[in-house]
């Protein structure tokens, strides 16, 4: 498996994971103009020439901001979300990033035990954060990283 910087040619795959995965998707309009964003790092996993999981973190200031973290349905608990996030945690570090945070919902058990394995703890909630359907968001910090 191959992690590496997310492309404009990326994108189309990375879209068809989102919409597989989210009931209220990105377009691909935005990931386009996320990936050319200064502040924001996106990372693909890449196995057999495909795009099989991606994440992206907003960075400003010392503290840096997950989201948009999908694997492809495929290709599930093969370590593809652990290892892109290990790797987005170590290039956070070498730009200066001294805190994650993330929301997560909170019925997503998988994600939320892959923050944890990742020493995410859960700080707080934020009330009906996401639609589609209605559900809190649990608020998770991993502060310091190194
Ligand atoms: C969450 C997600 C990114 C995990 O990706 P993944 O590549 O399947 O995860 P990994 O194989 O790297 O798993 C790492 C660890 O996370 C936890 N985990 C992953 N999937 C899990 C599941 N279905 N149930 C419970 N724990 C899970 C486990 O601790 C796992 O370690 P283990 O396999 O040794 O037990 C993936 O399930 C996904 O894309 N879900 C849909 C999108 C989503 O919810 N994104 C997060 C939005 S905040």
């Amino acid at each position: 498996m191959l992690i590496r910087d997310m492309t404009v040619a990326d994108v189309d795959g990375v879209y068809e994971i989102e919409k597989e995965t989210f009931s209220d998707p990105w377009s691909k309009a935005s990931f386009l103009e996320s990936i050319a964003e200064p502040n924001n790092h996106y990372l693909v996993a890449i196995m057999e020439g495909s795009v099989v999981g991606y994440c992206g973190y907003w960075g400003i200031a010392g503290e840096g901001y997950i989201y948009n973290v999908a694997v492809k349905a495929s290709h599930l608990r093969q370590g593809v979300g652990l290892r892109m996030l290990e790797e987005l945690i170590m290039q956070a570090v070498s730009r200066g990033i001294t805190s994650l945070t993330l929301e997560v919902r909170q019925s997503n058990e998988a994600a939320i035990n892959l923050y944890k394995r990742l020493d995410f703890t859960e700080v707080g909630t934020r009330k009906d954060f996401y639609t589609k359907p209605l559900e809190d968001a649990i608020i998770m910090w991993r502060s310091p990283i190194h």
